[in-house]
């Protein structure tokens, strides 16, 4: 007996070994391709890949900025903008700093100087060190993954590399990503990026009303855009045979990853399974040591402290003087210590034994302090997201693109408070920064948040590594495919059979007209000529 049960242990143990081995893609060959020359975005797609490599893949990383994440088994090819190039970039962001942010001013920006973000993207591709990728028969990739950002004539590079591609996105699934993988678009109860609407809470008519406008909008932004993809996939790959047209290609994607969590942040909507959310992705389950400088500065604040970032697009130099002037005036005054974000250590806006001014700083790991009571931002999805994660209260002042979208939802959620950078007054500032740290519904709200947020079935690093694994098993994974990737406009809204019923009924009324017609003058109607005519007679006989 004691022989049958070793040895049912040992098979069970077999068997456990095979479940195992078929579980892992040993080591596959994964390329990223993350094009937008914007580094905040990058740290997310960053870890996405770290993840992978950490599970044992070949990883190689196509991108515009230099990494700050990285790992010895990713291999880096970094394509980036020239110093004129980016100065040129640079000067777009000031000039959108200096404008009151809004939807309009942001895509005005995107057609104006900031189209170069878009130009930009499709030089990486044409650059001799990524098409060496493909021209290189000793390459041989499995997968590819890539970073979206107005650059859809990328989900060529599926059919480019001969391989599954995966999309990845920095905020809830939107417009693009629906289409991609056939995740239904425009339902009343899903607030697009614009319309700012707490979990769970229905849209009333006129946010309903500026949700539909407001997503028309981005639809024709969208059609303009596809004209461009369009143009960019025929330059880039117009001459090479075995690939897809473009509209094959985003017939063919397998996955998209989106850094949100829906249960948590909303909206609450129906989500097909080729779309997994990984928000929070960039956060680390366990935290790295703080700088020496900066663990003694924050355990020394006796009075809690706070930490102050605009974020990685905006230098401190984008922004007007006197603002910042202001800002230093009611910083420097507070009893609270602060940690600044600041680019030109040689240029500070002032000294105060209170304020700790540092170039780079690990964000991530300074919020987790518990001595953190506040985080004055830019409202960054990623920033936003890691305060949220830690449960620290929120001073929004939103500059451009998603962020002003970003506040008014945190806001609107009770996770803190918002001003307006360009025409920030000392007085506002100082009294939003003194109700956040006294009233603690706040951090309560978010606190409360931050429990949800991290309840999960699988860890965000864990979905990638499992998700990334399954496209590989099962090489593309298109059994799971929406097929609404394959229907046009017409059959994916049912207009044909809106159509057809309208046809249908409109036949019926005049159907029925024609008998009604018929019946009527057999009976009643035949009775009335008669009543008519004999009238008629009579008169006649008068
Ligand atoms: C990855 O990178 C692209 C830019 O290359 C960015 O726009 C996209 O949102 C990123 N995705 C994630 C999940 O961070
Ligand atoms: C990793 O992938 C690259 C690109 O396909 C390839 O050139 C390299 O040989 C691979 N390295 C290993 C150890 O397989
Ligand atoms: C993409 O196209 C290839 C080749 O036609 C096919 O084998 C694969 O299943 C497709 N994948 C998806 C997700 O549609």
């Amino acid at each position: 007996m004691g022989r049958s049960l070793l040895s049912g242990t040992f098979v069970c143990l077999l068997l456990g070994f095979f479940v195992l081995q078929s579980a892992r893609v040993e080591g596959a060959n994964i390329l990223g391709v993350f094009t937008s020359h914007s580094p905040s975005h990058f740290i997310i797609n960053m870890s996405i890949m770290k993840a992978l490599a950490e599970d044992g893949h070949n990883v190689t990383v196509v991108s515009g900025t230099p990494p700050k994440v990285t790992h010895k088994s990713i291999k880096h090819i970094v394509i980036p903008l020239s110093a004129a190039e980016e100065k040129e970039l640079n000067d777009g962001m000031s000039s959108l700093a200096k404008e009151k942010p809004s939807v309009f001013t942001t895509f005005r920006n995107i057609f104006g100087s900031l189209s170069m973000l878009i130009y930009k993207q499709v030089d990486v591709l044409e650059d001799t060190r990524f098409t060496d990728l493909y021209k290189n028969k000793d390459n041989k990739f499995d997968a590819v993954i890539v970073g979206f950002f107005f650059n859809n004539y990328q989900v060529g590079l599926g059919s480019l590399f001969n391989c599954p591609i995966i999309l990845t996105w920095t905020g809830p699934p939107m417009m693009q990503i629906d289409r991609n993988i056939g995740n239904p678009e425009l339902i009343s109860s899903v607030p697009s990026m614009h319309v700012a609407v707490a979990p769970g809470r229905a849209m009333n008519f006129k946010e309903r009303l500026a949700n539909f406008g407001g997503t028309m909008f981005f639809r024709l932004f969208a059609f303009y855009l596809e004209i461009l993809n369009d143009k960019f996939y025929d330059r880039l790959w117009g001459n090479i045979p075995s690939m897809m047209t473009y509209e094959q290609a985003k017939q063919n994607i397998s996955l998209a990853f989106c850094s949100s969590h829906g249960i948590s942040e909303g909206p609450i909507r129906p989500n097909v399974p080729a779309l997994v959310e990984i928000g929070g992705i960039q956060i680390k389950d366990k935290r790295d040591p703080l700088p020496e400088d900066i663990q003694q500065f924050l355990d020394g604040a006796k009075h809690g402290a706070i930490l102050f970032s605009l974020g990685s697009n905006l230098k401190g130099d984008h922004i007007d003087p006197q603002i910042i002037k202001k800002i230093f005036k009611v910083l420097a005054g507070l009893k609270q210590r602060v940690i600044w974000k600041w680019d030109d250590l040689d240029k500070l806006p002032g000294k105060s034994a209170n304020i700790l001014f540092k170039k780079w700083m690990p964000q991530d790991d300074i919020l987790a302090h518990p001595n953190i009571k506040l985080f004055i931002t830019h409202a960054g999805k990623g920033g936003v997201t890691e305060s949220q994660y830690h449960g620290k209260p929120m001073l929004a002042l939103p500059v451009f693109a998603d962020q002003p979208g970003n506040a008014d939802k945190l806001v609107e959620s009770g996770y803190g408070l918002k001003l307006d950078l360009l025409t920030l007054e000392v007085d506002e500032f100082k009294d939003a920064i003194k109700e956040l740290l006294s009233n603690p519904t706040y951090t309560n709200k978010i606190q409360h948040f931050s429990k949800i947020y991290r309840d999960r079935p699988m860890s965000a690093r864990d979905s990638v590594i499992y998700w990334v694994n399954y496209v590989l098993r099962h090489h593309g994974a298109a059994h799971m495919q929406s097929p609404l990737v394959k229907m046009g406009y017409i059959a994916t809204h049912n207009i044909d059979l809106y159509l057809l019923l309208a046809a249908i009924l409109l036949v019926i009324v005049l159907i029925s007209k024609a008998v009604l017609r018929f019946v009527w003058s057999k009976c009643c109607g035949g009775r009335a000529t008669k009543q008519k005519s004999s009238q008629k007679t009579k008169v006649k006989k008068h």
